[in-house]
This record gives C-alpha cells, sequence and structure tokens, in this order.
C-alpha cells in the first residue's frame, strides 16, 4: 500500500503522490527493445514475465509512487471470444461480434484467456520494487468498450448508426458489466492495490444518452469496487460536467482532462483530483516544463491532489524530462 492509497484516504502524506497514465510505452527506449522483439502487442499483454517487466521498468527509472499494470482495456473483448489485432499506424482492430457465443461464454472460459493478466499481477505485487507503492489494475469502461466491440476500431464520430441501432445492446451490455466485475475482481484478489476506469470515448456521447451507457453501468462497478475494499478512480475523458459526473458515480477519485479549466474543478469537486495537464507540456523545454507544473501543483496545492497527466505520456516524450518533472513534484511543498 503506498501514498495513492493514502492521499485518497485522506491520511497524511508528505508529498504530491505521482504517477503516469502511459508511463511505460514506447517513450522508453528500454521498452522499444521488447516491443521491437515482440511484434504481436496482444501476445506481449499475455506473457507475465515480460509484461512484469515492462509494468516496472518506469519504476526502475523514476520516483513513481505507483505501477500500472501493463495491459489493455481492449483484452475484455478478446476473454470474451473478439479477434483483437493491433496494426501499426492504426491502432487496434476487432473481429465480427458474435453475440450468440458472446452471451453463451463462461467465466471459467473468460477467466482462462485472463489468468496470464492475473498472473502478471501476482508476481509483480511480490516484487520489492513495489514495496510502500501502489499497483493500479483497470478496467475500460463499459460505454468505451462497448464502442470498440460493435465499431470495431476507435471511433471518429457520429456512433448513432452502429451502437444505438443495435438490437442486442441491452443483452450485450450486461455481459461486459459481469465480465467488467470479474476481471476487477480477480485483480484485486492477485494484488491490484486500486482500481482505475478508463472511459475514453465518454466525451463522444450525447449528454441525453449519460444515464444509460455512462452513469448507471460505471456507478454499479464503483459500487463493486468498493465492496471488494478496494478505491475506485475513474476517467471518463473528454466530458463536459465532471462534477455532476461526481455527483452520480461517486467514484473515490476523479482523473480530469486538458479540456477542462482545473480552477473550475478545484472549486467545484470535493474528491481527490489526479491528472490534467496535456501530454504535451512534457515536451517543453525542461524550465518552462517545471513552470507549467508549478503553476498547476499550486491550483491544488491545499487539497488531496494526485499528479498525473490528461492523457497518456506521449512517445516522443524525453525521459530526461519525466524524470526532472518526477523529481520536482516529490520536492514540492
Ligand atoms: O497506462 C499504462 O501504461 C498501462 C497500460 C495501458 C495500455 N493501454 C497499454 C498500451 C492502459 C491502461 C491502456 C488503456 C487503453 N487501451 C485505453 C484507455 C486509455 C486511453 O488511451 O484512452 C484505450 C482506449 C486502449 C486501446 C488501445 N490500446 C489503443 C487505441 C491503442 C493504440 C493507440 C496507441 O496509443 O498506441 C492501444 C495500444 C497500446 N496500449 C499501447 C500501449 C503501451 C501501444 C502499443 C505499442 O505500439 O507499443
Amino acid at each position: 500500500m503506498g501514498i495513492l492509497k493514502n492521499c485518497i484516504n485522506n491520511k497524511d502524506i508528505d508529498t504530491v503522490p505521482i504517477w503516469f497514465m502511459r508511463q511505460a510505452g514506447r517513450y522508453l527506449p528500454e521498452f522499444r527493445e521488447i516491443r521491437s522483439k515482440n511484434p504481436d502487442f496482444v501476445k506481449l499483454c499475455l506473457n507475465p514475465e515480460l509484461s512484469k517487466e515492462i509494468t516496472i521498468q518506469p519504476l526502475k527509472r523514476f520516483s513513481f509512487d505507483a505501477a500500472i499494470i501493463f495491459s489493455d482495456i481492449l483484452l475484455i473483448p478478446y476473454s470474451l471470444g473478439q479477434e483483437l489485432k493491433f496494426e501499426k499506424n492504426f491502432g487496434p482492430r476487432l473481429g465480427d461480434l458474435e453475440i450468440n457465443k458472446i452471451l453463451e461464454i463462461s467465466d471459467d472460459n473468460i477467466l482462462k484467456k485472463l489468468k496470464p493478466v492475473y498472473k502478471l499481477i501476482k508476481m509483480t505485487s511480490m516484487d520489492e520494487i513495489l514495496t510502500n507503492k501502489d499497483l493500479l489494475g483497470f478496467v475500460g469502461g463499459t460505454w468505451t468498450l462497448l464502442v470498440y466491440m460493435l465499431n470495431k476500431k476507435s471511433p471518429k464520430k457520429n456512433l448513432d448508426q452502429v451502437i444505438f441501432s443495435y438490437k442486442e445492446q441491452d443483452k450485450l451490455i450486461k455481459k461486459i458489466i459481469h465480465t467488467q466485475k470479474l476481471h476487477i475482481k480477480n485483480q484485486v484478489l492477485n494484488g491490484a492495490t486500486l482500481i482505475q476506469i478508463f472511459d475514453s470515448w465518454a466525451g463522444l456521447l450525447d449528454k441525453s444518452k449519460f444515464n444509460k451507457y455512462i452513469y448507471e453501468p460505471t456507478k454499479e462497478l464503483v459500487e463493486y469496487v468498493k465492496s471488494l475494499g478496494v478505491e475506485v478512480i475513474c476517467f471518463p475523458r473528454g466530458i463536459k460536467d465532471y462534477k455532476e459526473y461526481c455527483d452520480i458515480v461517486k467514484p473515490n477519485a476523479i482523473n480530469i482532462d486538458y479540456e477542462v479549466d482545473p480552477t473550475k474543478i478545484e472549486r467545484d469537486i470535493k474528491i481527490p483530483v489526479q491528472g490534467g495537464l496535456d501530454p504535451n507540456f512534457l515536451l517543453l523545454e525542461q524550465k518552462q516544463m517545471l513552470e507549467k507544473a508549478k503553476n498547476y501543483l499550486n491550483i491544488f496545492k491545499d487539497r488531496n491532489y494526485i499528479f498525473n497527466l490528461g492523457h497518456g505520456v506521449l512517445p516522443n516524450t524525453s525521459p530526461e524530462n519525466v524524470k526532472a518533472l518526477v523529481n520536482f513534484v516529490k520536492e514540492f511543498k
């Protein structure tokens, strides 16, 4: 257990907790080296030894307070039997959705497919590099998973045709939620100390549809994670009204994106806040970068705040900047 959890639970901490989404990734040469020898991304996620090594790579270099498991939100569609590939310069490509097969697949079969992820978590949580640090497990938001499963690739806009006209959507949503719970439970049982829910495409949804596709399923998941005795951080990327989201969904902490005004968030939202800065700011010259970080930290200085970004670290980020930033945040008072 580490200071992320302590921050979220209002316990005394002496530094601002820090970790980054995509802290393990292509900006690290040691990641690129493993990746170049393992062109199949899904296979890499399902190799516990290598995915453990990737998970802890950033902790070997920087004083992050947490590791996030090296995995992907799309392993849920994969575990339900939908084909999944990652293509260079394209991103994820999913196979046709065979709804009857998906609805019939048993928990045992789902867990069999996800077993390497639990092994990765178990092995990582036992590594001494995680002493006094948190290990984040995660799932995609129900809405975001529904989008990928029906759209079969990353969406642009106009989702109406594919998603809302799909006749079996209610059954599919139920099965996704069931699988998310199964996956969350097994991550926690194997050593995840916190769960983050990535609803990356929340910003694409019309407000009138929030209740059914975002609020209801996420609220159910949040209650479920809490019932396991673990805290949950939600990241509904791109939504307009974070306050309403927090009031309805009630996560333990909220990750904000870089489109929102942090001063307004600081004023309106009472629960611990995480993230917010545009990952592009890490590409600035070091002095300017630290200046921006300082201004941001000052906005949240009198409350529980976890330093992170408004989206993942970009591949062209320099590890030297990451190092300087982490050290700066750790010394900020
Ligand atoms: O944050 C972390 O470091 C933990 C690992 C993690 C990955 N994906 C590894 C990954 C997490 C938490 C995710 C979540 C994820 N996956 C999301 C939600 C967060 C977000 O980015 O909005 C989404 C939408 C996905 C689906 C996905 N995975 C896409 C669209 C892509 C391709 C685009 C891209 O950024 O490269 C991936 C691939 C992926 N997942 C990579 C990594 C490190 C890049 C793989 C590579 O080419 O080396």
